[in-house]
């Protein structure tokens, strides 16, 4: 049960605003108008936050969020009217929840979870298949946000047989009416990611600036390698071989499959968990979550799938510019020649699992 905002005190209120501005890239100077925005509830547009097919991962990512209590701050001050996994509701009174928001116009609308593309009996809710309940719930939306991989671009589901999509793949088709969207991918949502879209929404009325899978820039503009805590490792070719070898517990994953040359995100800044840990951090390569090709063009996870000519072009001019590229272009030429880096394209055949 999610706690009231009435029992938030002022202090972590602000802690809150001024954590929301960090996110937000603004300076303290913004953290008034940021009070202001989340916390005059009057003002809020309603949301409805819709579950297809998904794990319920991103809903308990957000509420996963330690002090102060970000995700009872939002959902209390956006007057969050239907989520099938949170809301005391059920049955009719649910259902009209949401009959009676939609009824109104003008919300938010959150979908977490795929589209199934093989049939919409995949999903159905109170016996309405999910992506009619989708379709109503878009057409009067003010913007639509999808959190992710699953909502975003299909995800692990697109692999199944329910040949699971995205809200843009449902939009393009015709199956739900187009409207600005947001994608906030990763597998699940980052909770900044989404407080910060929410708030950037109330403050500016729009959606922020987004790249061409419509994934915020402030979030998803830079690529995982760029700002890799290994990558001077990778730059020297220190490269992890054997899952078991101490020596080599802090070398790049990349032989092991870490995507992070091709992924945008900021993990390596953000972390998880409130600024914990992440994948790399732990010792497992990144997963390329956030990508619109993540489950099977990223897969397998564990087994090195594409070799480094496929790298954004800017990225080796940067390393080829830098003090390392001779040595560098010494060592992927060496790879190269020796087989280990592989001649690229789809996923190799047989990798780890
Ligand atoms: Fe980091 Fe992966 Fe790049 Fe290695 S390949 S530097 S582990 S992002
Ligand atoms: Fe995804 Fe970031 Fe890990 S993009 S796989 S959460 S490093």
């Amino acid at each position: 049960m999610l706690r009231s905002f009435r029992n938030i005190n002022r202090r972590d209120f602000l802690k809150f605003c001024a954590g929301t501005a960090t996110i937000l890239g603004l300076s303290e100077a913004a953290v008034p108008r940021i009070a202001r925005a989340v916390g005059d509830a009057a003002k809020k547009p309603p949301v409805i936050w819709l579950e297809g097919q998904d794990c319920a991962g991103c809903t308990i990512s957000f509420i996963n969020t330690s002090n102060p209590g970000t995700a009872e701050i939002v959902l209390d001050t956006i007057s969050l009217r239907y989520h099938e996994t949170l809301m005391a509701a059920s049955g009719y009174v649910a259902e009209k929840a949401l009959h009676d928001t939609i009824a109104e116009g003008g919300y938010v609308l959150i979908v977490e979870g795929s589209i199934p593309k093989a049939d919409e009996r995949f999903v159905q809710i109170a016996d309405v298949p999910f992506v009619k309940t989708l379709n109503k719930a878009a057409a009067n939306a003010a913007v639509v946000i999808a959190i992710g991989a699953c909502a975003t671009y299909g995800g692990i589901p697109r692999g199944t047989p329910s040949n699971g999509q995205g809200v843009g793949w449902a939009m393009e088709n015709g199956l739900v009416p187009k409207k600005p969207l947001i994608n906030l991918s990763t597998c699940p949502v980052h909770p900044e990611h989404l407080v910060g879209t929410i708030v950037y929404y109330l403050l500016f009325a729009k959606a922020p600036p987004m790249d061409s899978v419509a994934r915020p820039l402030m979030f998803f503009d830079k690529l995982i390698h760029d700002n890799c805590e290994r990558r001077g490792r990778f730059d020297n070719g220190e490269f992890l071989e054997d899952w078991n070898s101490f020596e080599e517990r802090n070398s790049c994953l990349f032989l092991k499959g870490c995507k992070g040359p091709w992924t945008y995100a900021d993990c390596p800044t953000r972390r998880w968990n409130d600024g914990l840990n992440w994948c790399i951090g732990c010792g497992a390569g990144c997963q390329g979550c956030s990508q619109p090709e993540f489950y099977t063009g990223m897969s397998p996870l564990y087994a090195k799938t594409k070799d480094i000519a496929g790298m954004r072009i800017e990225t080796i001019g940067a390393l080829l510019a830098g003090a390392t590229a001779v040595g560098l272009a010494g060592h992927f030429i060496g790879q190269a020649a020796t087989g280990r880096l592989g001649k690229g394209g789809p996923p190799e055949e047989g990798g780890e699992s």
